[in-house]
């Protein structure tokens, strides 16, 4: 904390302390990447809501253990299949064998995703196919999969985007074209299905502690460095984005469609002088009085 005028960090919040037990009592989610990180976070908390889920990812064995996992935790139901997102046979196998144990699917996260650090110079033209094929065809996939069923549930997609793409973002070529395309058929969606009672939104995550993105893409341990302190004080939880997800797919997101949520703690938002120490903030705000040599308003 570089200055004791600075609030502490807002709460983590508990979806299931905000939002009423069986909120989602009777829903069904499916969810692709859902084996692990947020997205397995996202489902958790929709379930401990009252949901069923369907989870979907690559390997069979970590899918059928994150399903068992789920079940035991939340008392609801939970499947998981195997299928590779960027087979459209895979995908249809897992959600006729998903709708066949749990009757119908109500949401959608389309939540798998792969990324890695390479500047266009190391970057063959299959490993940006590869990142699109999973992130843009993946998603493009499961959406066609299952919206017949969610036209008949009147449900709900939410596509776990990025904010990669707003600024240009080095070794990101790949996943940052990925995720803009991601953003634009979520649109699209909105539009072409919102007459069949379908919304469709984005949540485009900020770095989120203890995610395979965060491992991959950041050298930072845990809150150790200064980003923590430049936005709300501290790092996002996986349950920042459950929190979302549930306000999204609730009533309360009844009339909301084709938009994107940015869940970043602010970070967007920090000018590269602030991070990089050249305005000692928060302190520059909280206690403008200490830095009056860098300002010439009146205070
Ligand atoms: N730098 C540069 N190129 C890379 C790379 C890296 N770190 N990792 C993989 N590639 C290239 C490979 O060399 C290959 O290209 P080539 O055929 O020209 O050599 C291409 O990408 C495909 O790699 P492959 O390992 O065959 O693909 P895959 O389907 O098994 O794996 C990944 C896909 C690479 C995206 C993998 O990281 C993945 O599946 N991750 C899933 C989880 C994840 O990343 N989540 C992150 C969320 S932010």
């Amino acid at each position: 904390m570089s200055s004791t005028n600075r609030v502490p960090p807002p709460p983590v919040p508990d979806p299931t302390k905000i939002f009423q037990r069986g909120l989602f009592k009777g829903k069904v989610v499916l969810a692709t990447g859902g084996g692990s990180g947020i997205v397995m976070e996202m489902v958790k908390a929709l379930m401990q809501l009252g949901a069923d889920a369907i989870i979907i990812s690559r390997s069979k064995e970590k899918i059928e253990s994150s399903a068992a996992d789920l079940s035991r935790e939340t008392g609801q139901k939970c499947v998981g299949f195997s299928a590779d997102v960027r087979s459209p046979a895979q995908l249809k196998e897992a959600v006729d064998n998903g709708v066949k144990e749990l009757g119908k699917i109500d949401f959608v996260i389309c939540g798998a995703a792969g990324n890695f650090l390479a500047p266009i110079s190391a970057l063959s033209e299959n490993a940006f196919k590869t990142v699109i094929d999973i992130d843009t065809l993946g998603t493009y996939n499961t959406v066609k999969a299952t919206m017949e069923h969610v036209k008949r549930t009147h449900g709900a997609y939410i596509h776990v985007s990025a904010t990669l793409h707003y600024r240009g973002l080095i070794y990101q070529a790949h996943a940052s074209a990925a995720k803009a395309a991601v953003d634009a058929l979520s649109q699209v969606i909105a539009v072409e299905l919102g007459p069949f009672g379908v919304r469709s939104n984005i949540v485009a995550p900020g770095a989120i502690m203890g995610t395979v993105g965060m491992n991959k893409l950041s050298k930072k341990k845990d809150g150790e460095d200064q980003m923590g302190e430049a936005m709300l004080g501290r790092w996002g939880e996986k349950s920042d984005i459950s929190s979302i997800a549930c306000y999204l797919f609730s009533d309360a997101g009844a009339w909301i469609t084709g938009q994107k949520f940015v869940v970043d703690g602010g970070e967007l938002h920090m000018p590269p002088q602030m991070t990089s120490g050249n305005f000692p903030y928060p302190q520059a705000v909280v206690d403008p009085a200490s830095v009056v040599g860098l300002i010439k308003s009146r205070l």
